[in-house]
């Protein structure tokens, strides 16, 4: 994280939680100075106060970032403190799920330039992937800080418009639970068909995670990966009849599942 700029204005870390610690993490292990993050938090953790940064005191006069890392419903009572440094040269970058641009420009003021990012939780291992969109006053450059700094924790895409971040949450945001429960059940179908529950916790486990690195580093997609591993007639063909059926398989199911949470998503960005 060797930008001069951000090192020497500085970078705010408003809410200090799970995500910003993670993103904390990612930034001073890539080499951002200790000395130029300052970070707002009620409660900060005796992790963040190991760190050297600067913890709940006066902030830089003109910082290059403000990271907003704090609960949606939190947001009224945290954003105005950063009020005065709206509408300046300070690039605001919130990963707020649901907190839509339009409610920091109201907030904050039109002229401030905000990039709006969704992360997922494998960010606290820096395996995440972060999906952002800039309003109109951010430059390229910007958005390319931005981009540096939220690829700290994993990967980055970016959105062509800010409407996208309701599939964006429903599958990559909100996807790491669909994913849990994936194993959950696989174990308890393992543990149904006879093995020890640890055991069948493990098998499901390492399942996943070793498929989800395979279908990462392949050069080949998911589907011929699944052809690859399926003899006809075989075991595997035989699930899959199950998984695959249109009707209340994995794709009926998964459907119903990311379109449920992206009417969620977009019900909670009309509040
Ligand atoms: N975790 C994820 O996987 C994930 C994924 C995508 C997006 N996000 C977004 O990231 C944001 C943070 O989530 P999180 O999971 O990191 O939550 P979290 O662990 O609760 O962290 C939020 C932090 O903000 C602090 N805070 C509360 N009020 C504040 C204020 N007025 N000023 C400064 N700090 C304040 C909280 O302190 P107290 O605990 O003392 O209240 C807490 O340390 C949320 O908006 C969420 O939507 C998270």
């Amino acid at each position: 994280m060797q930008n001069n700029d951000v090192a020497e204005r500085g970078l705010v870390l408003l809410g200090c939680g799970k995500m910003g610690s993670a993103m904390l993490a990612g930034w001073l292990a890539g080499g951002l100075p200790a000395a130029s993050v300052w970070v707002l938090d009620p409660h900060p953790s005796d992790w963040v106060k190991a760190q050297g940064v600067h913890i709940n005191t006066d902030l830089p006069a003109n910082p290059a970032i403000i990271l907003v890392a704090v609960k949606p419903q939190m947001m009224g009572d945290a954003l105005p403190s950063l009020q005065a440094l709206g509408n300046g040269e300070t690039l605001f970058v919130s990963v707020a799920a649901g907190t839509s641009i339009a409610t920091f420009e109201n907030v904050l003021g039109a002229q401030t330039p905000i990039v709006r990012a969704m992360p997922n939780t494998p960010a606290a291992i820096g395996q995440g992937i972060t999906a952002l969109i800039g309003n109109a006053r951010v430059t390229d450059a910007q958005l390319d800080l931005a981009d540096q700094f939220l690829a700290a924790v994993g990967q980055t895409v970016r959105l062509e418009n800010e409407g996208q971040m309701d599939a964006v949450t429903a599958v990559s945001g909100s996807g790491p639970a669909y994913v849990f429960h994936l194993i959950e059940t696989l174990a308890a179908a393992g543990t149904a068909r006879g093995l020890p529950a640890d055991m069948a916790m493990q098998l499901a486990k390492a399942t996943v995670a070793g498929a989800g690195a395979l279908a990462a580093q392949a050069e080949q997609g998911p589907d011929q990966l699944r052809v690859n591993v399926t003899s006809p007639g075989g075991t595997t063909q035989a699930a899959l009849n199950v998984l695959m059926n249109q009707n209340d398989g994995f794709p009926a199911l998964l459907m119903r599942a990311v379109d449920a949470a992206a009417d969620k998503s977009e019900e909670l960005g009309r509040d």
